[in-house]
């Protein structure tokens, strides 16, 4: 696990696009694993930068989101269909057909983890993934006791990842209470995995992920077994390193 403690959050996204633009220009078929949240966006603002300014074809470019939400409509404003469109599809101008987002609609749910297990598949494996993490440990939506061999499955929502997100949200009450996500064993099977992290919040947890025993009650301790992985933080959020 390659740790890099960058000036902020701009300084990551611009490290990373840097790859990534690289492995786009190398091979068009590139498949990216997607983050939502607020940690990657700077990486999807300097990616599109750098495909306006340098004029990279990325119509061939693959994306399989890592989570969405259970029961909400997909044109939601904070649906994970909704975020990824406006956020990266948009924004990079990729092709929508190949820019994907597990289903959250409750009628079948019991069929679209492994669904999108198929998609990823039949798409080649995703090549580069995002990540966040929680603030108690979680990638994806898997939550702390989450299987490292976990595939994509539909999960609760806990208390604290609900109040995280209930600022996307008018209130708590309408932060949904289930997900559909990416499973630890999905996430590990990319061939890269960029994990990054800003902030005093989330130090506790990248030193558990990083330093701590793998284990399910740290699903981001996971990474420690992916021979590819390269870690991002600001100096507040690598404060719990020594
Ligand atoms: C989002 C996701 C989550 C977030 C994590 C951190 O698709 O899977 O694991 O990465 O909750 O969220 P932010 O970046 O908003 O702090």
């Amino acid at each position: 696990t390659e740790v890099l403690v960058v000036a902020g959050p701009a300084a990551a996204g611009e490290y990373v696009a840097d790859i990534l633009a690289r492995a786009i220009q190398t091979d068009p078929e590139t498949v990216l694993g997607l983050a939502t949240g607020s940690t990657p966006l700077p990486i999807y603002a300097a990616l599109a930068e750098r495909v306006r300014t340098e004029g990279i074809d990325v119509s061939s470019v693959s994306g399989f989101a890592l989570d969405e939400y259970v029961g909400i409509d997909p044109a939601h404003e904070q649906s994970y269909h909704h975020v990824i469109d406006a956020e990266v599809t948009q924004t990079l101008g990729l092709n929508p057909e190949r820019v994907h987002v597990p289903s959250g609609n409750p009628d079948t749910l019991e069929s679209a983890g492994a669904a999108y297990e198929e998609a990823i598949r039949a798409a080649g494996g995703v090549g580069w993934q995002i990540l966040g993490i929680g603030a108690n440990g979680h990638i994806g939506f898997n939550e702390p006791g989450s299987p490292i061999d976990s595939l994509t499955r539909q999960v609760p929502l806990t208390e604290q990842t609900r109040q995280d997100n209930a600022r996307f949200f008018d209130s708590i009450d309408d932060v949904p209470r289930h997900a559909i996500t990416q499973g630890v064993g999905t996430i590990l099977r990319a061939g890269h995995l960029f994990l990054l992290a800003f902030g005093e919040h989330k130090a506790d947890a990248v030193a558990r992920a990083i330093n701590g025993p793998v284990s399910p009650e740290i699903p981001a301790s996971a990474i420690q077994q992916h021979p590819n992985v390269t870690v991002l933080l600001d100096a507040a959020a690598a404060s719990g390193l020594d």
